[in-house]
């Protein structure tokens, strides 16, 4: 049986309608300019989102996939090497991390903002094997809220790691006043369709202040090429093109005031669904989280996804599995008990529907259907 009622998790649909006019507009553009690749738009674009997050430079890449695999290049990351972070991410941030031929290591995470756990991240330096191979730390601003910046810099200064922000999740959140993606060596960000700033497909930016690394990723990016038929290192064919740069500097506009709404309809959901069965998302003080995601924890999850899909309300899971026990990843050897926080996050995690257009009346019905849950 239908339920009368629909929420769908997302509508991106929605968003561009709000846009048409000037996003069909942006998009001929680039169509009759006929110069598709590594133009002025990419320039443009880089400059401002570079801006946005307090850095210096920005390069445009195909994915967030490939800004932290190209950043962690950039910065020294080799086969051989051990680059840390958490095993409740999205699979991609591994995924890269792998692709340098370096070892993933994981730590846990804190239970209440999902984040990375400086203490966890302190005891793995401490007893690390062979401290030398450990050179850089992932750490990942999950759901649109950034991990403790301060003691992660700390640690990683202490112990010569480069750090390389995934910031897939979290473009516009901030950390005690400051934008993600300027704390460490880079910040990487993702423009897939469903992120805070989505493209109409793949694409993705590192965002740096290091003169160096910056020229080190505009080669990387673009076949090693110093400049035309001069290439000076391996590379890669990874570049943002032109008409997701048109595209997305027409919603880089609307960035602040997507976030915000987010925010608001983040705090209409903590309001409605104080004293409910689930634990709704925390946000640590001195944060901006910016709610790429509203995940709430329940001990019930899946009975309660059945029940909100049953009226009509459609979740996700952000994620299920945590990546030490993919099968992709196990030759790792971690013990499927390992990461305690993370694994039960895995088992309790829940996102409800929320986007900027999503309706207030339709906040109110999800958490009006989650409290009638039993
Ligand atoms: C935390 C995190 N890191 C990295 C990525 C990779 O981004 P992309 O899908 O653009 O390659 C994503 C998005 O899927 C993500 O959520």
């Amino acid at each position: 049986m239908v339920a009368a009622r629909q929420v769908p998790f997302i509508d991106l649909a929605a968003q561009y309608r709000s846009l048409q006019p000037r996003m069909d507009e942006a998009v001929r553009e680039v169509l009759e300019g006929g110069w598709y690749i590594l133009g002025e738009r990419g320039e443009r674009l880089e400059g401002a989102i570079a801006g946005s997050c307090g850095a210096l430079h920005g390069i445009g890449v195909n994915s967030g996939t490939d800004a932290l695999q190209l950043a962690l290049l950039a910065c020294g990351v080799a086969c051989g090497d051990v680059v840390i972070t958490v095993p409740n991410t999205a699979v991609p941030t591994v995924c890269a991390i792998a692709a340098t031929g370096a070892e993933v290591a994981f730590v846990d995470i804190e239970p209440e903002t999902f984040t990375l756990d400086p203490r966890c991240l302190a005891d793995y330096l401490e007893r690390a094997e062979r401290p030398e191979r450990v050179k850089a730390v992932v750490p990942v601003h999950l759901y649109g809220q950034a991990a403790a910046m301060e003691p992660i810099l700390q640690l990683a200064g202490t112990h010569g790691l480069r750090v390389v922000e995934d910031v897939a999740q979290a473009q516009g959140a901030a950390y005690r006043g400051q934008p993600v993606g300027s704390f460490g060596d880079t910040g990487c960000l993702s423009f897939y369709p469903t992120k805070t700033l989505g493209a109409y497909g793949d694409g993705g930016m590192v965002v740096t202040s290091d003169g160096q690394i910056a020229e080190t990723l505009r080669r990387l990016r673009n076949y090693g090429e110093a400049e035309k038929n001069r290439n000076v290192m391996l590379g890669f064919n990874s570049r943002l093109d032109e008409l997701q740069a048109a595209i997305l500097s027409v919603k880089l506009d609307h960035l602040e005031s997507w976030n915000n709404r987010r925010r608001e309809l983040a705090l209409l959901y903590d309001r409605l669904l104080a004293d409910s069965s689930v634990e709704t998302p925390r946000e640590a003080d001195g944060n901006r989280h910016v709610y790429h995601l509203y995940v709430v924890r329940s001990s019930r999850r899946d009975d309660l996804r059945r029940h909100l899909s049953h009226a009509g309300i459609q979740t996700a899971v952000h994620y299920p599995t945590p990546i030490h026990h993919q099968e992709a990843y196990k030759s790792l050897g971690y013990p499927r008990d390992a990461f305690p926080e993370s694994v039960r996050a895995t088992r309790e995690v829940l996102s409800l529907p929320l986007y900027p257009e999503l309706s207030e009346d339709a906040v109110h019905y999800v958490c009006e259907t989650l409290r009638n849950f039993r």
